[in-house]
């Protein structure tokens, strides 16, 4: 599921998520751009954004169990490496995808 927005054209667009305290070290912050579901977690201290459906049956991995960088999905434990957004065991075989983000100001924002 991609983010994408009619721009008119083909720049990329920043759309401010949060502030940048609002997301801690190894904790998921559910956001939403566009009406696409987005997880951020900062992991030793970088943030990373990603699609939070997972891409097996497309459970909202805002519930999913989350430790040391890896997203499991609880209705059939596919690990996600967040890093990465590679599926690490199945049933799900289709990594997750990774969104750019800026931090500028003390907000994080998402380059879309
Ligand atoms: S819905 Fe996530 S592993 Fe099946």
């Amino acid at each position: 599921m991609h983010i994408q927005i009619d721009k008119g054209g083909n720049v990329p667009e920043l759309v401010k998520l949060c502030k940048e305290e609002e997301v801690k070290e190894d904790k998921i912050k559910a956001v939403d751009v566009e009406g696409v579901p987005v997880l951020l977690v900062r992991i030793n201290g970088k943030i990373i954004a990603a699609n939070r459906i997972c891409t097996h049956k497309t459970f909202d991995l805002a519930n999913g169990i989350y430790g040391d960088g890896f997203l499991t999905c609880p209705l059939h434990a596919s690990t996600f490496e967040l890093e990465t957004g590679e599926a690490l065991n199945p049933p799900a075989k289709d990594p997750l995808e990774l969104y750019e983000i800026v931090v500028q100001d003390g907000y994080v924002y998402i380059k879309i």
